[in-house]
């Protein structure tokens, strides 16, 4: 029998490279802090706060911090969070994603050459506030319709309109096409980054080959939930499981290719853990 994991199962390029920077510093011995949490997985971040890694929650406790490593998260900061930590003389280590390091730089450039700063995604997010951080013009946000309609550029004024990495391609195009009716002089920059729409279309592909299909993620998770029902579609006999200890697994001899795949806020070791256990038992 066969077990097969997916290639982007868990986290993305991103998050994991964040992750294990903060460990490769609680390793060298630091007092780690991280700005805001650097997994949506309660599992990782209790595992840092075991290993001695503190959340800082606001930029309020940043500017109190006197000591320690402060990583930066996948999700960036706005160019001010530099200025402070470098004006206090706190170390830090910037693990914000290189997809969303691109964004910063293009709307630093185009607000630089004048152009307007437009994000395509949801206010509040911390990396649209990151990125709203970065523009020399004033962004605005847009996340419906409505408020694309309702959007009016000055005279002459020339717009650059970017997306958030997780921002759905459909409604960003929409969005775009709405911008585009009005006759403005517009750059569009299509930010979003493919690593949800990859894990998807990769666990789609192997459940269709698999017997059966284990997909690992929490209940909450809605990636997970998404994951599972395309899963489903493709076998019948598909699992989804939190933790290992979920898993109530009946093999039939029958069975040659068992497929595992995550949602992006499983860590490695979890699905580790189901991979061997498959491989061991059955
Ligand atoms: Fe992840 Fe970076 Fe894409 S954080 S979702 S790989 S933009």
């Amino acid at each position: 029998m066969e077990v097969v994991v997916t290639k982007s199962a868990g986290f993305c390029f991103g998050v994991k490279r964040a992750v294990e920077q903060v460990y490769e510093q609680v390793r060298e011995g630091k007092k780690v802090y991280t700005y805001g949490s650097i997994a949506h997985n309660e599992t990782v971040v209790r595992e840092l706060e075991e290993q001695g890694v503190t959340v800082l929650e606001s930029r309020e406790e940043l500017e109190r911090l006197t000591e320690g490593t402060v990583i930066i998260r996948a999700h960036g900061v706005p160019e001010e969070i530099y200025g402070l930590l470098e004006a206090k003389g706190i170390e830090y280590v910037d693990a914000t994603c290189p997809f969303v390091q691109r964004i910063h730089e293009t709307v630093q450039e185009q607000s630089a050459q004048g152009r307007r700063i437009v994000i395509i995604g949801n206010s509040g997010h911390p990396e649209v506030e990151g990125t709203k951080g970065w523009t020399k013009t004033p962004a605005i946000v847009i996340e419906t319709p409505e408020q694309a309609q309702n959007f009016e550029a000055k005279k002459g004024e020339k717009l650059c309109i970017v997306a958030q990495t997780t921002f759905n391609y459909k409604k960003f195009q929409d969005l775009v096409e709405i911008f585009r009716k009005k006759g403005y002089d517009i750059i569009v920059a299509n930010t979003i980054c493919n690593a949800t729409q990859e894990r998807q279309s990769e666990a789609t592909r192997l459940a269709a080959r698999a017997d059966v299909m284990i997909v690992i993620g929490g209940t909450h998770s809605s990636n997970t939930r998404k994951l599972y029902e395309l899963c489903r579609s493709e076998c019948e006999n598909t699992y989804y499981i939190q933790t290992l200890e979920d898993l109530q697994l009946e093999l039939p001899n029958s069975v040659e290719l068992v497929g595992i795949t995550a949602g992006a806020s499983t860590p490695n070791k979890i699905i580790e853990e189901v991979q061997n256990y498959v491989r061991i038992n059955f």
